[in-house]
C-alpha cells in the first residue's frame, strides 16, 4: 500500500498519539517517557509557529508515520536558522522508505522557511536511526553520556547535524 506525505492537521492528532503510544512502549528508540494524548497533541500542533510543522505519512485508513520540525529554541535568537527533527514510523512500516520520503518533504519545507541547518538528537543505542540520518546526509557532531536513565540503565544521546 502506498502512502501520501502531507502536513498534519488537528484531525491527525489521534493518529499521531497512537504512534507515540507504540514508540514509547518499545522504550528503545526515544527519550519520551509518556505519549501525549490526542488533546495534548492538538495543543502542540496549535503552538507551532508558521516555520514549524509535523508531516505525516497517510495510508488512507490511518497515519503510519510522522516527522516533526521544531525551531532549535522558541525564543528569538541568533539560532533562528536551525531546526530540529524527529521521525517515527510504525514497526510494520519501517524499512519501506517512508522515513526517507517524510524527510525529503521536510527538507523542501525547511528550505522555503529560511532554515540553513537541521539538528537531531538520537539515542546512542539507536544505531538504526543514526544510520537512517547518516543516509540523509547528517553527520555526528557530539555526544552526551548517561543522558537518559531508564529504570537502572543509562543511555547516551548522539547529536547529528546537516546543512541544507
Ligand atoms: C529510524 C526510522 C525513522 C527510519 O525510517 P524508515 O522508514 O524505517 O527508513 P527508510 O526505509 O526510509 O530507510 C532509508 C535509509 O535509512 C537507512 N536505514 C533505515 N533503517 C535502517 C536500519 N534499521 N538499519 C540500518 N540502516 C537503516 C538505510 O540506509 C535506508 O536506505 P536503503 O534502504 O537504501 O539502504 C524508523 O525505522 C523508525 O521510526 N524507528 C523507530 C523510531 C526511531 O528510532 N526514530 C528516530 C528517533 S530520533
Amino acid at each position: 500500500m502506498d502512502v501520501t506525505i502531507r502536513k498534519a492537521t488537528n484531525a491527525d492528532a489521534a493518529g499521531i498519539s497512537a504512534i507515540w503510544e507504540i514508540i514509547v512502549a518499545e522504550r528503545k528508540f526515544s527519550a519520551v517517557r509518556r505519549a501525549w494524548s490526542a488533546d495534548e497533541q492538538v495543543a502542540y500542533l496549535n503552538r507551532l509557529s508558521a516555520r514549524e510543522a509535523t508531516f505525516v505519512a497517510d495510508a488512507g485508513d490511518r497515519i503510519v508515520a510522522f516527522q516533526t520540525l521544531d525551531r532549535w529554541v522558541i525564543y528569538p535568537s541568533f539560532m533562528d536558522h536551525v531546526g530540529q527533527l524527529g521521525t517515527f514510523v510504525l514497526p510494520e512500516w519501517r524499512g519501506q522508505r517512508v522515513g526517507q520520503r517524510l524527510a525529503h518533504a521536510m527538507f523542501a519545507f525547511t528550505r522555503s522557511h529560511e532554515y540553513q541547518k537541521l539538528v537531531i538528537w538520537v539515542r546512542e543505542s539507536n544505531t538504526a536511526a543514526q544510520q537512517f540520518y547518516a543516509r540523509l546526509g547528517f553527520r555526528e557532531c557530539g555526544r552526551l553520556s548517561r543522558q537518559l536513565m531508564i529504570n537502572d540503565s543509562y543511555d547516551g544521546e548522539v547529536l547529528m547535524e546537516r546543512f541544507l
